[in-house]
Protein backbone atom coordinates (compact mmCIF):
# COMPACT_ATOMS: atom_id res chain seq x y z
CA UNK A 1 0.00 0.00 0.00
CA UNK A 2 1.27 3.45 -0.32
CA UNK A 3 2.26 5.74 2.23
CA UNK A 4 0.28 8.48 3.47
CA UNK A 5 1.51 11.83 2.98
CA UNK A 6 2.14 13.42 6.21
CA UNK A 7 0.54 16.46 7.00
CA UNK A 8 2.16 19.01 9.39
CA UNK A 9 -0.68 22.02 10.14
CA UNK A 10 0.53 24.92 11.43
CA UNK A 11 -1.78 27.30 13.52
CA UNK A 12 -1.81 30.53 15.71
CA UNK A 13 -5.30 31.02 17.39
CA UNK A 14 -8.54 29.27 16.67
CA UNK A 15 -7.70 26.49 14.66
CA UNK A 16 -10.65 25.58 12.83
CA UNK A 17 -9.60 25.14 9.85
CA UNK A 18 -6.86 23.02 10.94
CA UNK A 19 -10.18 20.71 12.49
CA UNK A 20 -11.78 20.81 9.55
CA UNK A 21 -9.21 19.64 7.75
CA UNK A 22 -7.74 16.90 10.42
CA UNK A 23 -11.60 15.83 10.60
CA UNK A 24 -11.44 15.48 6.62
CA UNK A 25 -8.48 13.32 6.88
CA UNK A 26 -9.89 11.02 9.56
CA UNK A 27 -13.21 10.92 7.53
CA UNK A 28 -11.19 9.44 4.49
CA UNK A 29 -11.89 12.63 2.54
CA UNK A 30 -8.23 13.42 1.86
CA UNK A 31 -7.18 9.52 0.83
CA UNK A 32 -3.87 8.45 1.78
CA UNK A 33 -2.82 10.82 4.36
CA UNK A 34 -2.03 11.82 7.51
CA UNK A 35 -2.06 15.10 10.10
CA UNK A 36 1.22 13.61 11.71
CA UNK A 37 1.55 17.06 13.58
CA UNK A 38 0.26 20.13 14.84
CA UNK A 39 2.41 23.04 15.31
CA UNK A 40 1.85 26.89 16.99
CA UNK A 41 3.87 29.48 17.47
CA UNK A 42 1.09 30.62 20.42
CA UNK A 43 1.66 28.84 23.72
CA UNK A 44 -1.93 30.37 24.59
CA UNK A 45 -3.77 29.23 20.71
CA UNK A 46 -6.91 27.54 21.05
CA UNK A 47 -6.58 24.99 18.03
CA UNK A 48 -4.36 23.46 20.74
CA UNK A 49 -6.46 22.05 22.77
CA UNK A 50 -8.52 21.06 19.81
CA UNK A 51 -5.77 19.05 18.22
CA UNK A 52 -5.14 17.53 21.68
CA UNK A 53 -9.14 16.25 22.07
CA UNK A 54 -8.51 14.39 19.07
CA UNK A 55 -5.06 12.93 19.68
CA UNK A 56 -3.04 14.74 17.39
CA UNK A 57 0.13 15.37 18.43
CA UNK A 58 0.99 18.88 18.86
CA UNK A 59 4.10 21.40 19.98
CA UNK A 60 4.48 25.31 20.73
CA UNK A 61 7.37 27.10 19.33
CA UNK A 62 7.41 30.38 19.89
CA UNK A 63 9.06 33.12 18.47
CA UNK A 64 10.26 34.63 21.93
CA UNK A 65 11.49 37.88 20.44
CA UNK A 66 13.90 35.46 18.34
CA UNK A 67 14.39 36.84 14.63
CA UNK A 68 12.34 35.06 12.25
CA UNK A 69 14.90 33.29 10.23
CA UNK A 70 15.84 31.48 13.78
CA UNK A 71 12.41 30.43 14.98
CA UNK A 72 11.46 29.38 11.25
CA UNK A 73 14.68 27.21 11.91
CA UNK A 74 13.70 25.28 15.01
CA UNK A 75 9.91 24.93 12.72
CA UNK A 76 11.34 23.75 9.99
CA UNK A 77 13.60 21.14 11.60
CA UNK A 78 10.32 19.84 13.81
CA UNK A 79 8.85 19.31 10.30
CA UNK A 80 11.95 17.44 9.00
CA UNK A 81 11.93 15.52 12.29
CA UNK A 82 8.73 13.96 11.66
CA UNK A 83 8.90 13.65 7.59
CA UNK A 84 6.40 16.37 7.03
CA UNK A 85 5.24 15.83 3.58
CA UNK A 86 3.09 18.83 2.87
CA UNK A 87 2.78 21.84 5.10
CA UNK A 88 -0.78 23.57 5.54
CA UNK A 89 -0.86 26.75 7.30
CA UNK A 90 -4.36 27.96 8.76
CA UNK A 91 -4.19 30.97 10.53
CA UNK A 92 -0.53 31.04 11.45
CA UNK A 93 0.11 34.58 11.74
CA UNK A 94 3.70 35.01 10.38
CA UNK A 95 5.19 35.64 6.83
CA UNK A 96 7.72 32.53 6.47
CA UNK A 97 11.51 33.34 5.69
CA UNK A 98 12.65 32.50 2.41
CA UNK A 99 14.90 29.83 4.18
CA UNK A 100 11.76 27.89 5.07
CA UNK A 101 9.48 28.84 1.98
CA UNK A 102 13.01 26.90 0.58
CA UNK A 103 13.28 23.96 2.73
CA UNK A 104 8.96 23.02 1.64
CA UNK A 105 9.04 24.81 -1.63
CA UNK A 106 5.82 23.61 -3.54
CA UNK A 107 4.83 22.14 -0.59
CA UNK A 108 3.09 25.01 1.45
CA UNK A 109 -0.39 25.98 1.61
CA UNK A 110 -2.16 28.22 3.13
CA UNK A 111 -6.24 29.34 3.09
CA UNK A 112 -6.77 32.60 2.65
CA UNK A 113 -10.45 34.55 3.29
CA UNK A 114 -10.77 36.34 0.00
CA UNK A 115 -10.78 35.71 -3.85
CA UNK A 116 -6.98 35.93 -4.47
CA UNK A 117 -5.31 38.14 -5.89
CA UNK A 118 -7.93 40.64 -4.23
CA UNK A 119 -7.72 41.85 -0.71
CA UNK A 120 -4.10 39.84 0.16
CA UNK A 121 -2.65 40.63 3.59
CA UNK A 122 -4.60 41.24 6.92
CA UNK A 123 -8.66 42.00 7.55
CA UNK A 124 -9.40 40.31 4.12
CA UNK A 125 -13.14 40.09 5.05
CA UNK A 126 -12.97 43.87 5.87
CA UNK A 127 -11.30 44.77 2.85
CA UNK A 128 -13.94 43.19 0.84
CA UNK A 129 -16.93 45.54 2.81
CA UNK A 130 -15.17 48.45 1.99
CA UNK A 131 -14.56 47.74 -1.33
CA UNK A 132 -18.64 47.32 -1.91
CA UNK A 133 -17.47 44.38 -3.32
CA UNK A 134 -21.05 41.32 -4.10
CA UNK A 135 -18.78 38.80 -4.16
CA UNK A 136 -15.73 37.96 -2.16
CA UNK A 137 -14.62 33.95 -1.29
CA UNK A 138 -11.23 32.40 0.13
CA UNK A 139 -8.47 30.91 -1.62
CA UNK A 140 -5.91 27.96 -0.86
CA UNK A 141 -2.75 28.81 -2.54
CA UNK A 142 1.15 27.50 -2.57
CA UNK A 143 3.06 29.95 -0.79
CA UNK A 144 6.03 31.28 -2.06
CA UNK A 145 8.28 34.89 -1.13
CA UNK A 146 4.86 36.77 -1.93
CA UNK A 147 2.61 37.84 0.38
CA UNK A 148 -1.08 35.88 -0.55
CA UNK A 149 0.57 35.62 -4.03
CA UNK A 150 1.54 31.76 -4.96
CA UNK A 151 -0.34 30.16 -7.28
CA UNK A 152 -3.95 29.62 -6.38
CA UNK A 153 -5.15 25.74 -5.48
CA UNK A 154 -8.73 26.21 -5.08
CA UNK A 155 -11.43 28.74 -4.49
CA UNK A 156 -14.69 29.26 -3.33
CA UNK A 157 -17.46 32.32 -3.92
CA UNK A 158 -19.19 33.47 -1.12
CA UNK A 159 -22.03 36.72 -1.69
CA UNK A 160 -21.81 39.69 0.25
CA UNK A 161 -24.88 41.51 1.51
CA UNK A 162 -25.70 45.22 1.95
CA UNK A 163 -26.00 44.79 5.59
CA UNK A 164 -22.78 42.45 5.90
CA UNK A 165 -20.56 43.41 8.95
CA UNK A 166 -16.90 41.96 9.20
CA UNK A 167 -18.53 39.36 11.44
CA UNK A 168 -21.16 38.00 9.25
CA UNK A 169 -19.44 37.71 6.38
CA UNK A 170 -16.49 36.28 7.84
CA UNK A 171 -18.79 33.55 9.72
CA UNK A 172 -20.02 32.70 5.56
CA UNK A 173 -16.58 32.71 4.34
CA UNK A 174 -15.45 30.66 7.49
CA UNK A 175 -17.90 28.13 6.76
CA UNK A 176 -16.53 27.69 2.64
CA UNK A 177 -12.94 27.34 4.32
CA UNK A 178 -13.66 24.40 5.79
CA UNK A 179 -14.57 22.66 2.86
CA UNK A 180 -12.24 24.17 0.28
CA UNK A 181 -8.91 22.66 2.55
CA UNK A 182 -9.20 19.41 2.20
CA UNK A 183 -10.03 20.14 -1.46
CA UNK A 184 -7.23 21.56 -1.89
CA UNK A 185 -4.94 19.18 0.04
CA UNK A 186 -6.88 16.57 -2.19
CA UNK A 187 -5.70 18.02 -5.36
CA UNK A 188 -2.19 18.72 -4.44
CA UNK A 189 -1.76 15.09 -2.89
CA UNK A 190 -2.92 13.91 -6.24
CA UNK A 191 -0.66 15.77 -8.45
CA UNK A 192 -3.51 17.49 -10.48
CA UNK A 193 -2.02 20.77 -9.06
CA UNK A 194 1.40 21.66 -8.98
CA UNK A 195 3.40 24.89 -7.07
C1 LIG B 1 -9.17 32.06 8.53
O1 LIG B 1 -10.12 33.01 8.13
C2 LIG B 1 -8.09 31.90 7.49
O2 LIG B 1 -8.55 32.08 6.18
C3 LIG B 1 -7.15 33.02 7.84
O3 LIG B 1 -7.15 33.08 9.24
C4 LIG B 1 -8.37 32.54 9.74
C5 LIG B 1 -8.00 31.42 10.66
O4 LIG B 1 -9.10 30.87 11.34
N1 LIG B 1 -5.83 32.78 7.28
P1 LIG B 1 -8.94 29.48 12.11
O5 LIG B 1 -7.80 29.67 13.11
O6 LIG B 1 -8.64 28.42 11.11
O7 LIG B 1 -10.23 29.26 12.81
Amino acid sequence: MMERARIGILISGRGSNMIALADAVREGRVPNAQVAVVISDQAGAAGLAKAKERGIESQVIERRGRPRTEHDREVVDALRERNIDLVCLAGYMRVLSSEFIEAFRGRILNIHPSLLPSFPGLDAQKQAIEHGVKWTGCTVHFVDETLDGGRIIAQRVVPVSDDDTVESLSARILEQEHGLYAEAVTSVLSNSCKG
